[in-house]
């Protein structure tokens, strides 16, 4: 079974990023985030409405980590570290299976520059090389050809597709499952 420890917590940087620890203090921009309709799109979740959704859920990230049960990290550029412009996270670990489910989401002023890119090649070095994950999991609606186009970027092969599995906002939508297994990982751009 895979051993786990988030503490101390793993900031990583890139060339560009500071992925760092979420804290109450994230809670505007988090808001700001996750209250966006573009960035919610493909999420299968309805956009925030309240400031305290933002820090219930902060809440329940450190929740996660403090049980070793999941880490999130926020993106900041590194001239402004304080300041989230996205989020990050290997959520879902299966220990018994050494797998994890990565997800990321970036405020759209910041989209199309090659930074979840950076950050994803840092996090799954991070998963594989640290953490001993065997595998990683991304799940997507084919219609997120952001995510799509990162996942297969990174090395991800699309191994499964589940039609119309998932309902939501009326209707019934498809997944697309990605892989990535461990020994396939490139750690750069592909
Ligand atoms: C998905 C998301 C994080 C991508 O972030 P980003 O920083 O703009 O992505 P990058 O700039 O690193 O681009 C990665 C690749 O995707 C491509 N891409 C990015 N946005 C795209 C778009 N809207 N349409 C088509 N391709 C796109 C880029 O061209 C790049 O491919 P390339 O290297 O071959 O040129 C961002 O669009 C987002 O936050 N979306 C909403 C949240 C979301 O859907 N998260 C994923 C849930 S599974």
């Amino acid at each position: 079974m895979l051993e786990v420890n988030f503490d101390p917590f793993p900031e990583l940087t890139t060339e560009r990023l500071v992925l760092r620890k979420m804290k109450d203090a994230d809670a505007e921009q988090f808001f700001k985030l996750r209250s966006n309709t573009e960035v919610m799109k493909h999420i299968g979740k309805k956009p925030m409405t309240l400031m305290n959704e933002a820090m219930d859920f902060i809440k329940m990230i450190n929740d996660l980590l403090e049980n070793n049960s999941g880490i999130t990290w926020a993106m900041a550029l590194k001239e402004n570290p304080e300041k989230l412009i996205g989020t990050i996270g290997l959520w879902r670990l299966i220990k018994e299976h050494y797998r994890a489910e990565i997800g990321y989401m970036l405020l759209p002023e910041f989209w199309r520059k090659g930074l979840t890119n950076e950050a994803v090649l840092k996090v799954l070095d991070y998963g594989i090389n640290e953490l001993k994950l065997h595998s990683i999991e991304g799940r997507i609606t084919p219609l997120n050809i952001a995510s799509a186009k990162i996942l297969e970027n990174t090395g991800f092969i699309r191994e499964a597709y589940f039609k119309e599995d998932f309902f939501f906002n009326g209707k019934f939508e498809d997944t697309a499952i990605y892989s990535l297994l461990s020994r396939n990982f490139r750690g750069e751009v592909l």
